[in-house]
């Protein structure tokens, strides 16, 4: 298959000629009431439905999306969404409400976030779950908070100031320690795992968690888990399980059967509903006896046959979301695992694990993997021989992008030499694996001119990520501001 990306010349719809032959011209809505009426334009462009139709399809075609090629972001989890579950979310039942209707007249919507619950609580072995948090990082942020009013309550929190991370952890982890108040202590792996003797050596009565994701971000299962757990509650902490990689291990062992205290769920990746461009994203938090008091209200209570939301909970951290949850995605989650059932989720468990470990034997004839292992649901490979020939991982993640394939995650675990995170979930078939294993093959024997020059087929070639990073042009009045600067716009004022 080779792969071109469309490249249109597509200028803002603010920036188009008008056409002349607008077949709606804006005018007079006959019988609208004149208080109704607008007291000056609306600087809205006038084109019909077709313009905006093509407009928006031309740049969907210079898009990289999961519904065109294979995702294999590591850590990030990018499984195909069914389009089941986008009807279901437009059904009126879903649509046509308002989260601060009577209790009376929410009754459906409660009754799903609430069998929801009780699934994720059966999943993840902590019997409280709430759904309210956004995002992975905003359950991580809650859960802290929730670790914080515990050890207040106790008289502890003046004392136990810190969070301690091995150096596998998600950045998201420590920045979500920090914003909670705590200090953040990072630990060393060993081969990739947690190190109890390190973390027994980094523990004490300061300790207010330990916050752990298994499998790990290097893909490897802790199999430690029962003594880390022992060293972190035997100093009086709280463990603290990032669910984001749950993917692995759905429906086989659970974060409460390991003996974590508290964790966080990225519906968005295990549960398959969309994510990417930050958001939305659901991020449930599941809580065992000792935390679940702490949890964010309202809580969804059943009263008989009624559902209804509970605030009285005077331990709880409060409300941390406008609503009570994100909707739309909580319902595509629960129509997913209705879908797949015990067994099922099982086998998602299975064939994510089954596709790392057959794509990363492939692969590492390639280049060198690290951890020579059975790994869970990604793994790990190093891009640090390319070094001889000039050549960085991040040109070969460019490169791959000619070849149709979205780059894997790239120089996150820093614990290895230009890594390079690969995750191909269950969605991915036999054939896609393949697909990849040898676009990855031409893409690493490629000569070093194509692949810094890389990409070559796609709508935009390579940018500067620095500038782009510190002067987004994410707007109309920044791309003026940018093409002003560039000498090529007369200095008008942004409309
Ligand atoms: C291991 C891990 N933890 C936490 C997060 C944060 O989740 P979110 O992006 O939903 O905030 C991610 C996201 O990539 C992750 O991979």
């Amino acid at each position: 298959m080779t792969f071109r990306q469309a490249r249109w010349d597509e200028p803002l719809l603010w920036d188009r000629e008008p056409s002349d032959d607008d077949p709606r011209p804006v005018g007079e809505i006959p019988g609208l009431p004149t208080a109704m009426r607008r007291k000056a334009r609306v600087d809205w462009p006038e084109i019909s439905e077709l313009e905006v139709v093509r407009h928006f399809t031309r740049l969907s075609q210079m898009n990289f999306g999961i519904d065109t090629t294979a995702y294999p972001l590591g850590s990030c989890t990018m499984k195909y969404n069914p389009k089941v579950h986008e009807v279901l979310a437009r059904r009126r039942g879903a649509t046509d409400v308002h989260p601060y209707q009577p209790e009376e007249t929410l009754q459906g919507s409660l009754e799903l976030f609430w069998r929801l619950e009780r699934a994720l609580a059966r999943i993840t072995g902590l019997p409280e779950v709430s759904l309210q948090p956004a995002a992975g990082a905003h359950g991580e942020f809650a859960a802290l908070l929730m670790i914080r009013a515990h050890f207040r309550e106790k008289g502890e929190l003046e004392r136990r100031t810190e969070v301690i991370l091995p150096d596998t952890a998600h950045g998201t982890n420590p920045a979500s320690a920090a914003m909670a108040g705590f200090q953040i202590r990072e630990i060393r792996s060993k081969e990739g795992r947690v190190d109890p003797g390190e973390l027994r050596a980094a523990v004490n009565d300061r300790t207010a968690a330990f916050m752990l994701t298994n499998p790990n971000t290097a893909g490897l299962f802790e199999p430690d888990i029962s003594e880390i757990g022992e060293i972190v509650h035997g100093a009086g902490g709280m463990l603290y399980y990032d669910g984001a990689n749950l993917n692995a291990i759905l429906g086989i062992t659970s974060p409460g059967r390991m003996g974590f205290d508290v964790a966080h769920l990225n519906l968005h990746k295990t549960f398959s509903t969309p994510h990417g461009g930050g958001g939305p994203g659901a991020g449930a938090l599941a809580a065992g006896e000792t935390l679940a008091p702490y949890l964010p209200v309202p809580r969804i209570v059943k009263r008989g046959r009624k559902f209804a939301l509970d605030y009285d909970r005077p331990h709880s951290i409060g409300k941390i979301k406008t609503a009570f949850g994100n909707f739309g995605l909580d319902l595509r989650a629960y129509a997913f695992i209705l879908a797949h059932g015990e067994e099922g989720l099982r086998h998602i468990a299975h064939r994510s694990v089954l596709n790392a470990n057959y794509l990363g034997k492939r692969l590492g004839t390639v280049l060198p993997r690290p951890f020579q292992t059975l790994v869970k649901h990604e793994f790990l490979l190093s891009g640090a021989p390319l070094r001889a020939r000039g050549v960085r991982t991040l040109d070969l993640a460019k490169r791959l992008l000619d070849e149709g394939i979205h780059a894997p995650t790239v120089y996150f675990p820093a614990l290895v030499e230009e890594s390079l995170m690969i995750e191909f979930p269950e969605t991915e078939s036999r054939h896609e694996l393949e697909r990849f294993v040898e676009a990855f093959t031409r893409a690493v024997n490629d000569t070093p001119e194509n692949l810094h020059a890389a990409p070559h087929n796609l709508a935009v070639s390579r940018v500067d990520e620095v500038e782009a990073a510190r002067h987004p042009v994410l707007s109309r009045k920044d791309q003026r501001a940018a093409a002003k600067l560039e000498g090529a716009l007369p200095d008008a004022a942004p409309r």
